[in-house]
């Protein structure tokens, strides 16, 4: 243990004397693999510095010249951190929203155990456009679907009768609800769950988009099941986007078997798909609704779950809590993300820019029928999927497309996903449209 000396800003940010500004791409990723948890693989010899437009990253790459230096370039940003983004890099109505809270009106940090006067703007700004009873403010994306959980089992103990300790929670199949214990028990994907067991019991697993499926499961055990937590559309999954008529017998099913439909909309929600709310194009209206990512502008992690008085309703002091979650400057944010939702009709751009984006994209598949499988997408959330070679592989394909100035990534082997801020230009997403098309043909 030692003193560590802390100075400056940005590119003069100085730590014991080494200055950020002056570490090359590989330095950067040297320090990484050295001192962080190696649980990600991003892209090499790239380091993002700082924002140029909505859409647009600055990013650091070697100099061919000089292994001691790093040039600068444009990046067009096709993926606004897992749809976290969809009001735009640095929206400007956010940032001001929270220099103003902070520097003029002295935002306090305080916990729930005290009252503080923003909660009820948040309260009031998130019922309305969820059009849900109750709100329970969190942090990260993933204690959404946590807290979707939780509620399941109290509500069908307490609520619908389940004997004790025997509520399941169905999920479905390729599903992706974020990292904690709970959401990698409901995970398939054994990269997630190897070596973390024993799993959280009390969950059972369908086919996504089987219907049938689910009736079966539903007769069988149907008594003790609580609930059903399931993405309206799997975004991780590669943008598997259900048949039409699926949610709407999903919602009767539960209805018939008095099973929750907890949805989570931490990566769906906020536009993204052409709707403020995924199940919104689908007629739906789950019981339990989790959001994350977006609801906190790209600025601050603000996560929530909104649902019925029925449901949120067994909820008491001391059953569920976060110190952030709901804390002054989360409130404002979250309050000012809805508010750039309507003001700058995110779903009205998702859906125009998506019909654009898909509209390439059908081109594109039609060029390359030996190349491109499958085109998916609603409002900006879109992917394409290449036939299984080993030629056609979707990472070699994120890697061309930085070449291009383009930042996409691949979910699985064969399949990349393309999900921009809202606020993207009909300029930029052709560019994007472009740089795909080019890797694509040179594959
Ligand atoms: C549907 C869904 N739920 C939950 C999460 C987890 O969110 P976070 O990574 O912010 O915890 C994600 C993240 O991609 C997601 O797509």
């Amino acid at each position: 243990m030692a003193n560590v000396a802390i100075t400056g800003y940005g590119d003069n940010l100085t730590i014991d004397g080494v200055r950020i500004g002056d570490l090359t791409p590989h330095q950067h990723g040297k320090i990484e693999k050295q001192k962080s948890g190696n649980n990600y693989s991003p892209l090499e010899d790239v380091v993002v510095s700082h924002v140029k437009d909505s859409s647009t990253l600055v990013v650091r790459k070697p100099n061919p010249d000089d292994v001691s230096k790093y040039i600068e370039e444009e990046l067009i940003d096709g993926l606004c951190c897992y749809s976290a983004v969809n009001q735009g890099q640095l929206n400007q109505t956010l940032v001001d929203a929270v220099i103003k809270h902070l520097s003029e009106e002295k935002l306090p940090t305080v916990p729930r155990s005290i009252r503080h006067k923003y909660m009820s703007a948040f309260l009031m700004a998130a019922t309305e456009i969820t059009g849900m009873d109750r709100v329970v403010p969190k942090v990260a994306g993933v204690e959404a679907p946590e807290l979707m959980f939780k509620l399941s089992r109290r509500w069908g103990y307490r609520v619908k009768g389940i004997p004790k300790d025997e509520a399941i929670v169905v999920g479905a199949r390729g599903n992706f609800h974020g990292r904690s214990m709970t959401a990698i028990s409901l995970s398939d994907d054994p990269d997630a769950y190897n070596d973390f067991g024993p799993k959280v019991p009390g969950i059972e697993l369908v086919e996504y988009n089987n219907i049938d499926a689910l009736k079966e499961l539903f007769e069988a055990k149907g008594d003790r099941i609580a609930s059903y937590l399931v993405e309206p559309i799997q975004g991780e999954a590669g943008v598997i986007v259900p048949n039409d008529d699926y949610w709407p017998q999903v919602a009767e099913l539960c209805k018939k078997h008095n099973i929750l439909l907890a949805m989570d909309e931490v990566q769906t929600g906020f536009a993204r798909t052409g709707a403020n709310f995924a199940h919104q194009l689908f007629g739906v209206k789950p019981d339990l609704m989790g959001c994350g990512k977006a609801a906190g502008g790209g600025i601050l992690p603000v996560s929530f779950v909104a649902g019925s008085n029925e449901v949120i309703g067994v909820l008491t002091p001391g059953s569920e809590g976060s110190t952030f979650g709901g804390y002054p400057l989360g409130t404002v944010v979250a309050t000012y993300a809805i508010k750039v939702m309507e003001d700058e009709n995110l779903a009205e751009k998702a859906r125009i820019g998506g019909e654009q984006l898909m509209s390439r994209f059908n081109d594109m598949q039609a060029k390359f029928p030996d190349k491109v499988k499958e085109v998916r997408g609603k409002g900006l959330l879109t992917a394409f999927e290449m036939h299984n070679e080993p030629n056609l592989n979707g990472h070699t394909v994120s890697v061309e497309l930085l070449k291009r100035g383009v930042y996409a990534k691949e979910t699985h082997h064969s399949t990349v996903k393309v999900a921009p801020a809202l606020t993207i230009s009909a300029d930029q997403i052709d560019r994007i449209a472009d740089a795909i098309d080019d890797v694509i043909g040179s594959l």
